[in-house]
């Protein structure tokens, strides 16, 4: 890996003598101590009544995994349905922008769905910008070396970023006609305020006839929705566990992961998947690195994560409320899961 400044050159094949691939770029955006945000974050949820984490800690290294096993889950129907829509539609889709397209990606992660996107593109193209945003540089890293060598027409300028820091930097760069994605419903872990903020942003780094694709879980039976979120396995418990281990991991923390439960619960009235970890018993926990000491009630509730789900008409809400316009719904077999095409206008 050759540093240039904050961005460096990845080599794309993992062999003894790395390979420098000209079609992969890299810019860190990331801040370089990340352990004193979480620790503080930490300290502000845990003084919070009701007490709470940010869901963005559930993807450290484990998380991230946990949440790859999630998305393989009978009950987990989200990313199966999104694949289905895609593997059908992504040509239409495709068809909606004329010429040269360029392609970004917001939360890209492991990008095995935005293939689907990539292919249909390069049906229509000789070659291919793709510009993935994401948070974890290992997650840019890896996925990206992936694509390339599927891909030999594609090129790829990667933003390891917060999503706002990645846009605000993506608006500064001369760009032609744009798709942008924002997959898997990640909109839902916004509350409203929240969505319509990141929609801003990100309708204020595209041009008038750009477009974004916006994944979206749609409301449904209670029966399904809180399967989805209390699978058998119990892997989503873990995936929510997990961020009591980590503060354990990373901050020194003492939590006794057996004196605490994964509860979730679909809020109907709120629209929304609502996760908590619940504290089993009347305990107290210490985190050195915090120099804290917290207090349990029996039955006390951290919150983790809201998980909304949406209507048509929300959507078009949100798309209408941003500078968009909701041109085209398409819906997997079943309608649990739309993808959405917002004009930006
Ligand atoms: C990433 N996000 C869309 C997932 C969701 O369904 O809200 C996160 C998740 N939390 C528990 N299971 C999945």
């Amino acid at each position: 890996m050759v540093k240039r400044g904050s961005s460096y050159y990845v080599p794309t094949v993992a062999q003894s003598e790395p390979i420098r691939d000209p079609r992969l770029f890299i810019h860190n955006l990331v801040k370089r101590d990340p352990l004193a945000g979480f620790a503080e974050d930490v300290r502000r949820g845990l003084s919070a009544r009701p007490k709470r984490f940010l869901p963005k800690y559930f993807y450290d290294e484990l998380g991230s995994q946990l949440f790859e096993a999630i998305c393989l889950l009978p009950e987990y129907y989200l990313t199966r349905a999104e694949n289905e829509i895609l593997k059908r539609y992504s040509d239409q889709i495709a068809g909606y922008l004329d010429g040269q397209i360029t392609l970004v990606e917001m939360g890209s992660g492991s990008a095995s769905k935005t293939r689907l996107i990539i292919e249909a593109l390069l049906r229509r193209q000789q070659e291919l910008l793709f510009i993935p945003v994401d948070i974890s540089a290992t997650a840019l890293e890896s996925s990206s070396r992936i694509l390339l060598q599927s891909y030999p027409r594609l090129k790829i300028e990667a933003y390891a970023a917060d999503y706002f820091a990645g846009l605000a930097e993506l608006e500064k760069k001369p760009r032609g006609r744009t798709l942008a994605l924002f997959l898997g419903s990640n909109i839902s872990n916004f509350d409203r305020d929240e969505a319509l903020r990141f929609l801003h942003a990100l309708r204020k780094m595209l041009h008038t006839g750009d477009a974004l694709l916006l994944g979206v879980d749609l409301k449904k039976d209670r029966a399904v929705l809180e399967a989805a979120y209390n699978d058998t396995l119990g892997v989503t418990s873990a995936f929510n566990l997990n961020v009591l281990a980590r503060i354990n991991r990373e901050l020194g923390g003492t939590f006794d992961l057996r004196k605490f439960r994964h509860r979730a619960f679909y809020n109907e009235a709120a629209g929304r998947i609502e996760i908590y970890i619940e504290s089993l018993f009347k305990q107290n926990v210490r985190i050195d690195k915090l120099d804290l000491e917290v207090e349990f009630a029996a039955g006390e509730l951290i919150h983790t994560e809201n998980s909304y789900k949406y209507d048509l008409t929300g959507i078009a809400q949100l798309a209408a409320s941003t500078g968009f316009e909701l041109s085209h719904t398409w819906t997997d077999s079943q309608k649990r899961f739309s993808s959405n095409l917002l004009l930006a206008n």
